[in-house]
């Protein structure tokens, strides 16, 4: 698998005495046509990833994107001495041979999902120790709920700089109510509570389709789980979970994403391998803003519109509109006639990408979790920087209807989350390029 992973490595390098780093140009103005095929969901894989150790036997996933974070839970599952191959879209894990190994390298901290494998090491050993997850800055992400969950099945949790140890004599299943339907903490809670002894209840739990994925794959594993999809979740612990073979989800939110740039810089575009019920609250807002869309199976396609109106967001979690979008629809909203305002009640601090707009021509102010959009502004190439992943999906789709050249820096986050996507750009008609500049 071609995995840029040197990007992911901070793509600082040293060349000779410079400190060189990876830059994504795009001249702008080009309107893209043709058809693009969604990948896997990065946000199911990366669970499906460390979900798979908690089998007994080999577990095969097909649609894996080519994304840095699976190069970085590959690692992982090395470290864990598990047998891992990667052959394009399908992972093979043969936990067969693993061994309870502390999880303190710095692959670790190269994405935030690395923290479900606590709740599986904690699920098959009853032990786990790993070091502090990392992934894009948004704000405060704590894992308290996280944590409330496993000491609530039975666990004791310490801390010493930056590596937690998580202990349990046994995992027995109990009732737990999530202050917030957090869709990291359903998860993880999940994955300990299949292999616990009893019944667990989680009350107020997620519904995002990343969390139905992974708890399909952990049903073919043997587990029983039930109402997932709602917001109470039951898992009868078993002792016992077998190999198996699963199909990850498409994006959503790179179908979104897709839908986004499509409407910014397309004239006619087919987002492929969409399940378009995932897009609704989106589908709606772009609709509201003028653009026009047909929904003809798992494809939908997109037609290009100049005259778009503005709108206003709030994020909320699913089926609400996706945080994870508002980033990328902001660009958008600057080629809206009139004001469009975005409240953000998920990450609060998730504004990095307004300031990187502004640079490029954009008028947008941001207040307390929210921001105003002015429009329309024409936008202008310059050096920009991706500060968190969607913010990148924002810069690119910026710089596709920017006149003259945008260059994005910071790559590494886009390439976290984004299979291929200048590959994917350039078929659709993009003029984009790679190259390395002086940091
Ligand atoms: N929260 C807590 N305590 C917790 C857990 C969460 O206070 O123990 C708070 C967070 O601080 C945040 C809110 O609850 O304000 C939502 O957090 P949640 O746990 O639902 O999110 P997450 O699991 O950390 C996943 C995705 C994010 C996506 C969010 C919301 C993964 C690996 N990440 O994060 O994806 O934005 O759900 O849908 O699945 C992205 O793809 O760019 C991304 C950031």
């Amino acid at each position: 698998m071609c995995i840029k992973f040197y990007t992911f490595l901070y793509i600082i390098c040293e060349k000779g005495k410079r400190l060189m780093s990876e830059v994504i140009a795009i001249e702008g103005g080009y309107k893209l046509n043709g058809s693009v095929r969604i990948s896997g969901a990065k946000n199911a894989t990366v669970a499906l990833i460390p979900a798979a150790v908690l089998s007994d036997g080999p577990v095969e996933i097909l649609g894996v994107p080519e994304i840095s974070d699976v190069e970085a839970l590959a690692i992982l599952l090395k470290e864990l001495k598990c047998e891992v191959e990667v052959d394009g879209e399908r992972i093979r894990i043969d936990p067969t041979h693993m061994e309870d190994i502390p999880l303190i390298s710095d692959a670790v901290n190269k994405l935030r999902a690395s923290y479900y494998f606590m709740g599986a090491l904690l699920g098959k050993y009853k032990r786990v120790k790993i070091k502090m997850p990392g992934g894009c800055y948004l704000g405060p992400r704590p894992i308290d709920l996280h944590f409330k969950g496993f000491e609530a099945l039975g666990a004791k949790i310490s801390c010493v700089e930056d590596t937690y140890l998580l202990e349990a004599d046994e995992l027995i299943g109990t009732s737990i109510y999530l202050d917030f339907a957090s869709v990291g903490a359903t998860i993880n809670i999940m994955l300990a509570a299949v292999r616990a002894k009893g019944k667990t209840v989680i009350e107020n739990a997620a519904k995002e389709p990343e969390i139905i994925d992974v708890a399909n794959l952990l049903t073919k594993m043997g587990a029983k789980i039930r109402g997932v999809g709602t917001d109470t979740i039951t898992i009868e612990g078993v002792d016992y979970l077998g190999g198996t073979f699963h199909e990850i989800i498409p994006d959503r939110i790179e179908a979104g994403t897709f839908l986004i740039i499509a409407a910014a810089a397309g004239e006619k575009v087919i987002v492929q391998n969409v399940i378009p019920q995932h897009l609704e609250a989106l589908i709606s807002k772009l609709k509201e803003m003028g653009i026009k869309m047909e929904v003809v199976g798992d494809n939908i396609v997109v037609y290009g519109h100049d005259e778009l109106k503005s709108v206003d967001i709030k994020t909320q979690i699913y089926p609400g509109f996706a945080t994870d979008l508002q980033q990328p629809l902001t660009t958008l909203l600057t080629q809206a006639q009139g004001e469009s305002h975005v409240k953000e009640t998920i990450y609060v601090e998730r504004f990095k990408h307004c300031g990187e707009l502004n640079k490029m021509g954009a008028h947008i102010e941001v207040g307390e979790a929210q921001s105003t959009i002015h429009g329309q502004t024409p936008l202008h190439g310059a050096r920009v920087e991706a500060t968190d992943l969607r913010c990148g999906a924002a810069l690119v789709i910026a710089g596709l209807i920017a006149e003259g050249k945008t260059e994005i820096t910071n790559v590494y986050h886009i390439d976290r989350g984004y299979d291929n996507i200048d590959h994917k750009l350039i078929t659709l008609g993009a003029h984009i390029t790679r190259y390395e500049i002086e940091d």
